[in-house]
């Protein structure tokens, strides 16, 4: 329909993460990881993951630490599964459809589907 515009700004990542958070706080899957597990402090990490994604999509190189590095500490206390990838996924892609579309939208599908498998690889791989 092209009614939806495309992301293209750190104001429409912004947008785009609140979006995800809202659904992943109540996720019966994988809520419980961030408030429980972790009891994630959304301030400090929320400004972090945006950085993450304007690195990515728009080429910009605010973000620089290791993402899969906090995934590989989080996974010692309470390892990830498939199931917790496929819904962190689903509830990403979900919140991009929503509100964007385009090319770069497009991108973030496919880099978000990309680092999960590859995350989800990696910490299965940890726990042998
Ligand atoms: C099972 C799926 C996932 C779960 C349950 C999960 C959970 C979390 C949690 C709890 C944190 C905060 C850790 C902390 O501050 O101690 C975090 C950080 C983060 N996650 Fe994930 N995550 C998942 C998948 C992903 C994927 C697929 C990506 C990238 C596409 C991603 C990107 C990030 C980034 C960028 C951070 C911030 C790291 C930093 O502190 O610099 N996560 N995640």
């Amino acid at each position: 329909m092209g009614t939806k515009k495309d992301i293209t700004s750190r104001e429409d990542i912004e947008q785009l993460v609140a979006a995800f958070y809202e659904q992943v706080k109540t996720d019966d899957t994988i809520g419980f990881i961030f408030t429980d597990v972790v009891k994630i402090n959304w301030e400090h990490h929320i400004p972090l993951i945006v950085d993450f994604w304007e690195s990515i999509l728009l080429d910009n190189p605010v973000y620089t630490k290791n993402a899969m590095e906090v995934h590989y500490v989080l996974n010692k206390k309470m390892p990830l599964q498939k199931a917790h990838f496929a819904k962190w996924v689903l509830l990403f892609c979900t919140a991009v459809d929503d509100l964007f579309e385009g090319k770069i939208a497009a991108l973030a599908k496919t880099r978000a589907k990309s680092i999960a498998a590859l995350m989800q690889f990696k910490m299965a791989d940890a726990n042998k």
